[in-house]
Parts: structure tokens; C-alpha cells; sequence
């Protein structure tokens, strides 16, 4: 199937603006993407006709609300292949995910002297957590295209290993990491594995079954959701053994002053209350990228990837693209020259070009290369050739005023 591109962009009114005087080219994806009309809406609607609390009340839209909720639960399910519905928490996002787990899981099974793997590429979220749960880090190392070293990764387990910590997509070089290998490895040495697959659920499709991992998070926002929803998937006898990770309502079974007992899974991970009208704008977030298909948007986004590449590297002398690995999402961190990465990403503002610049919550990736940051373009299903070409001709236009 090929997609109607207009009719995809129609659904997204956001990207048809001026900034400063120029049309918008959203090329910060990787960052959050924009949200479609279905998922606006149905924020909207929720607020509009249904805001109740969930799980608590016998009232009409406290039980429509409740039966909404859940529903999204069994999508999300669905979604990425989990085995039941209460492999699915709702969190704010990936870094409450992982932080989730870390804290839970250290609780649990860290003894004091405790190893945690992580990749060389990890995003801070997943490596702050592991280091205010107390663990040390071994860092697996990468090559210079980004893809990383599994035999040196095999040497990093020791008996004091406890978690494996790897991101699906890397967010600033796009690696596409071989996580079924990476669990596979970690499963043989008797560890469980996380994978942060923020960057992973809108461009690819998931199945934690198959990848065989006994973590997996994700944000809603960088997949067409709302902000402030998240999930954290937990295959069900290693979330079984978990403590919760925040006590409140809804949590638990029974409480007195002297002890309390912990509600069923998932719930048991959900205290508070949770945001309900951002669960359901996941919910169509869902719905839209099905209705498009994973496989289109994948291929979509790949050929956008093969285009803008093969034009900065033949157009663009002294530009350096970070991360060249065969297996690659639409992701394209690089540097012109001395130029710096703020000013580039500035002057393409004034063209109405939006990127990142910067770290972007990497710093041991920038280590790795000796560089202070990078600006980053990424591509989601909406954008088009066109806007490669905006974008390509734009920072061809500013580079003379930065050399
Ligand atoms: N982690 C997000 C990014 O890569 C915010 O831009």
C-alpha cells in the first residue's frame, strides 16, 4: 500500500504553520512528535464528555472511564505482543518507566555490590536510574558506524551482573540494536534484560515475545500519543517478584497502621491517579499507526532516511554523519565542519527548519566521538522528499554564514 501523504498531513494541523516566515519542516521527531487530529480529539472528547476517576467510583462515567482505560491496556498489549494485560503499567513516560525498574528491581535483588550492562549509546534515562540505585556501570563499547560490540559485551558479565540495560533505537545515532541477540547473551549468562524502546515503538513494530526480554519501555508521546503517558512492560513472573515502586491508592489490598498488603498486578505498579485522558489519546495514537500499518511507515521512513543521507553526504563537503550502521532509524545526527551545533540548528530555525543540537541526554556518546553535541534531523511518517530538499537547501544557504 502507498500512503497518501496529503492525506496523512491533513491530519496534522500543526505542520501547517509559518514560523518565521518560512513553512514549518518538523524534523525534531525523535524529540516528540506532532499528534494527530484522532488523538487530539479524543483528548478533547475524554474531557469534554467522560473525565471521571477510574477504578473507584460505581457512578456512569467512572465505569465507562474504567472500561476506556482498559481497553487501551489490552491495545497496548496487543501492540507490542505481551502475553496478558497485566504485563501492562502505565507510567508518564519512559524515564518513569525505567526508573520504575530500577528502583523496584535494585530493591529486590541488589545485595551492595552490584554490576549493571548497559550500552555504550544509552540515553541519560537509563543510566541515571542504574546509578542512583547504587549499581556500577559497564558500558558495552561501540564502533564508529554505531553498532555495537557484542563479544565485548559477552566479557562484561561477571557474577555480580544483575540487570541489562540497552536501548532498542539509539536517539541520537539511530542503531537499530540487535536486542534479540543482546537478550539471548544476557538470558545464557541468567540476567534479565530492560529495553528503552522510546525510539523503537513509532518506526518499527515490537514483539516482546520475540525479542524474548523481560523489560520493555516506551512513551507515548514519541509515537504520535499525548505527553505524559508511558507504559513499562514487565513479563509476568519477573513483575510478579518486583516490590512496588510508589505507595498511594489504588496499589494496594488492605492497609492499616501497622501493614499493608499490595493489590494484582498491574496494579500494584499504578498508585494514584493515573492520567486517564492521555492513556486514551494512546489508545488512538495506536489506532492511527495501525490504520497506516508499521510496515508502511517503516519503509516510508526508511526511504526518507536513504534520500536525506545520500544528499548531505554528495552535497555537503566536510559534513560528518554520527552513526552509519547498516541497520538504521530514520535518525541523522551530524556536524559541518568546526561549525557549531547550536548556531546551525538557530540559522535553520530562522528558515522554519526545526532539529535538535546538542548532547541530546547522550554526553557518553559525545565522549566517545570528542565532540561537544551534534544537530540531529528526524523523520516521522508525515514528512516528505520536499522537506529533505527545504532542509538540505537550507543549510546550504547558512553555511556561509558560519565558515
Ligand atoms: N530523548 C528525546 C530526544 O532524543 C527527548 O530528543
Amino acid at each position: 500500500m502507498t500512503m497518501n501523504i496529503d492525506n496523512i498531513r491533513s491530519q496534522f494541523p500543526i505542520l501547517d504553520q509559518q514560523v518565521h516566515g518560512h513553512p514549518l519542516v518538523y524534523l525534531d521527531n525523535a524529540a516528540t512528535t506532532q499528534k494527530p487530529l484522532a488523538v487530539v480529539d479524543t483528548l478533547c472528547d475524554y474531557y469534554r464528555t467522560l473525565n471521571a476517576n477510574i477504578h473507584r467510583g460505581t457512578h456512569h462515567l467512572a465505569v465507562e472511564a474504567t472500561e476506556r482505560y482498559e481497553d487501551v491496556r489490552r491495545k497496548v498489549q496487543a501492540f507490542i505482543g505481551a502475553r496478558h494485560s497485566r504485563e501492562i503499567v502505565f507510567t508518564r513516560g519512559t524515564t518513569e518507566s525505567i526508573n520504575l525498574v530500577a528502583s523496584s528491581f535494585a530493591r529486590r535483588y541488589f545485595t551492595g555490590d552490584d554490576e549493571v550492562i548497559v550500552s555504550g549509546m544509552e540515553h541519560h534515562s537509563d543510566i541515571v536510574p542504574w546509578q542512583l540505585a547504587g549499581a556500577t556501570l559497564h558500558p558495552i563499547p561501540f564502533s564508529d558506524e554505531g553498532v555495537l560490540d557484542l563479544e565485548a559485551y559477552e566479557r562484561l558479565f561477571s557474577s555480580r551482573t544483575r540487570i541489562v540495560a540497552v536501548n532498542h533505537v539509539s536517539n541520537t545515532l539511530g542503531t537499530v540494536n540487535p536486542v534479540a541477540d543482546l537478550v539471548r547473551i544476557a538470558h545464557a549468562h541468567g540476567v534479565p534484560i530492560l529495553v528503552d524502546g522510546a525510539q523503537a515503538v513509532s518506526h518499527l513494530a515490537v514483539d516482546v515475545q520475540a525479542l524474548g526480554c523481560d523489560f520493555y519501555c516506551f512513551s507515548g508521546h514519541k509515537m504520535y500519543a499525548p505527553m505524559g503517558v508511558g507504559v513499562m512492560y514487565g513479563r509476568d513472573e519477573v513483575l510478579a517478584e518486583l516490590p512496588p515502586y510508589q505507595g498511594g491508592g489504588e496499589m494496594i489490598a488492605d492497609v492499616t497502621f501497622e501493614r499493608t498488603t499490595y493489590n494484582e498486578l498491574p496494579f500494584r505498579f499504578e498508585a494514584g491517579t493515573p492520567s486517564v485522558g492521555d492513556v486514551l489519546g494512546l489508545g488512538a495514537a495506536i489506532d492511527f499507526m495501525l490504520s497506516l500499518g508499521i510496515g508502511n511507515i517503516a519503509s516510508s521512513e526508511a526511504d526518507l532516511l536513504a534520500y536525506a543521507t545520500a544528499r548531505l553526504t554528495d552535497e555537503m563537503p566536510g559534513l560528518r554523519i554520527f552513526g552509519t550502521a547498516p541497520h538504521k532509524a530514520a535518525v541523522i545526527s551530524f556536524l559541518v565542519g568546526d561549525t557549531h551545533p547550536y548556531d546551525v540548528g538557530t540559522l535553520l530555525d530562522q528558515l522554519g527548519v526545526a532539529v535538535r543540537t546538542g548532547h541530546h541526554c547522550t554526553q557518553p556518546i559525545m565522549d566517545r566521538y570528542g565532540i561537544p553535541g551534534t544537530v540531529r534531523a528526524s523523520f516521522a511518517v508525515y514528512n516528505t522528499k520536499e522537506e529533505v530538499d527545504v532542509f538540505v537547501e537550507a543549510l546550504k544557504r547558512i553555511m556561509p554564514m558560519l565558515i
